[in-house]
C-alpha cells in the first residue's frame, strides 16, 4: 500500500471540532440505556464510533454525592457526555467538570420527557433560542474540547424552527448538530423527515449528524444520501443488537454487509450484558435492570412472549442461563 491509498484508508470520518473521528457513525445518548456496561459492548464491535452517555444533568452532576452516572472505561473512547439542564453558568460548570473525561460535550435540547420539560430542559430550550444561545455559549466558553448540540425539528408541526436554531447554534460556538428529525408533539411515533435534516445541513457550516429511525445498515445508507448529512447516530436499533453500529461502518464505508445476529448471538451478548450489569450493580439490582432489554434481545423468535413473561420473572444469572438454554434448545427442536 503506498502512503497516498494509506492515508486514503484513514482519513477522518468525521471531524467535530479538533476531534478527528474514523467513523461516521455515533452511539446516540439514552437515559437508562447508554451506561457504560452498554457503551463497553458497542465498543467490542466497533473500536471507532463516538459513543454518547445517558443524559447526565448538570444539576445532579454538581450537587448529587452520587456520580455513577459518569463512570466510564478507558476502552469507551472516543466518548462524549451529554449535559441537560437549562442554567447556562451551572451547566458551563458541569461541563468543566466532565472536561477532562470527555472527548467531547453534548448539550441536550431535544428531550421530550414531561419530567424534563417541566423543569425546562431538555426540548423546552427549543422555544427560547436566547437561553439557548447563553447555554451553548458558556458552556464552550468553559471548556476546550468540542461542543455538540442534540435537539429535534421543533416543538410541534406548526413550530418547526431547526433551521433557526441550528444557525443560533452554529453562531453560539457549537462544533457540530445531531438533529433527531421529528418534533417534540411527536415524541416518537411517526417517521423521523431525513429530507428536513438535508435543510439543515444546506443552513450551516458545521457538522450536521443525522438521527431518527436508522435500524438497518441499508437504511443508514439511505439516510446519508437523503440527508447528506455528515454522520449518522443510531439510538434504539442497538436495543438487543449492539453490534449493529459496526456493521452499518462496514457497509456505509466497505460496501459489506454482514449478517444479522442469530439468536444465539444475541443470547450470549444478552448474558455478557447481563454478568456486567450484575458485577456493577449486585445481582438482584443488575437483572432487574436487564428487565427493558431481555425483550430486544429475544426479538422474533418463537413463544418470545412466554419467554419475556420469565425473563422478567428471574432473580438469578444461574435462572437467565437455565432459560437462554431452554431457548437454544427449543429453537434446535423446532427445526
Ligand atoms: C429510552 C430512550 C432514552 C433516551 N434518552 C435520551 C437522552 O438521554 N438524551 C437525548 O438527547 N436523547 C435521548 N433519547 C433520544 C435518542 O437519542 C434518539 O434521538 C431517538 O431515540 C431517535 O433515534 P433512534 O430512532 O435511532 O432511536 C432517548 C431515546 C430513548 C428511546
Amino acid at each position: 500500500m503506498n502512503t497516498k491509498q494509506y492515508q486514503e484508508l484513514n482519513k477522518a470520518q468525521l471531524t467535530i471540532g479538533t476531534v478527528q473521528l474514523n467513523s461516521k457513525v455515533i452511539l446516540a445518548p439514552m437515559a437508562g440505556i447508554t451506561d457504560s456496561v452498554l457503551r463497553q459492548i458497542v465498543r467490542m464491535f466497533s473500536s471507532d464510533c463516538l459513543l454518547t452517555s445517558e443524559m447526565v444533568s448538570s444539576e445532579a452532576l454538581l450537587m448529587n454525592h452520587d456520580k455513577s452516572i459518569i463512570n466510564h472505561n478507558k476502552i469507551e473512547y472516543p466518548l462524549s457526555f451529554q449535559l441537560s439542564g437549562h442554567k447556562p453558568e451551572l451547566m458551563a460548570k458541569a461541563a468543566k467538570a466532565l472536561e477532562e473525561i470527555s472527548t467531547i460535550i453534548d448539550i441536550n435540547m431535544g428531550c421530550p420527557a414531561p419530567k424534563i420539560v417541566r423543569n425546562n430542559d431538555g426540548v423546552k430550550l427549543m422555544t427560547d433560542l436566547k437561553l439557548a444561545s447563553q447555554i451553548i455559549s458558556s458552556i464552550k466558553n468553559s471548556v476546550s474540547i468540542p461542543v455538540t448540540v442534540k435537539f429535534r425539528l421543533g416543538w410541534d408541526s406548526g413550530t418547526k424552527n431547526f433551521i433557526e436554531f441550528a444557525k443560533m447554534a452554529e453562531e453560539s460556538g457549537a462544533d457540530a448538530l445531531c438533529i433527531h428529525g421529528r418534533t417534540k408533539s411527536q415524541m416518537y411515533s411517526g417517521i423521523a423527515d431525513w429530507h428536513a435534516l438535508g435543510e439543515a445541513k444546506n443552513s450551516v457550516k458545521i457538522p450536521v449528524i443525522a438521527n431518527g429511525d436508522i435500524t438497518s445498515p441499508e437504511k443508514a445508507k439511505s439516510c446519508l444520501e437523503i440527508s447528506k448529512c455528515d454522520g449518522i447516530a443510531i439510538g434504539r436499533g442497538i436495543l438487543g443488537d449492539p453490534g449493529l453500529i459496526y456493521r452499518i461502518e462496514e457497509y456505509i464505508q466497505n460496501d459489506n454487509l454482514l449478517p444479522e445476529p442469530t439468536i444465539q448471538e444475541r443470547l450470549e451478548l444478552a448474558l455478557i450484558h447481563c454478568k456486567k450489569e450484575a458485577e456493577l450493580k449486585g445481582e438482584i439490582h443488575g437483572i432487574k435492570f436487564m428487565r427493558k432489554f431481555f425483550g430486544h434481545y429475544i426479538k422474533g423468535i418463537r413463544n418470545a412472549t412466554k419467554y419475556r413473561f420469565d425473563l422478567v420473572r428471574v432473580t438469578s444469572i444461574a435462572e437467565i442461563e437455565d432459560l437462554f438454554s431452554t431457548i437454544i434448545e427449543n429453537l434446535d427442536n423446532s427445526c
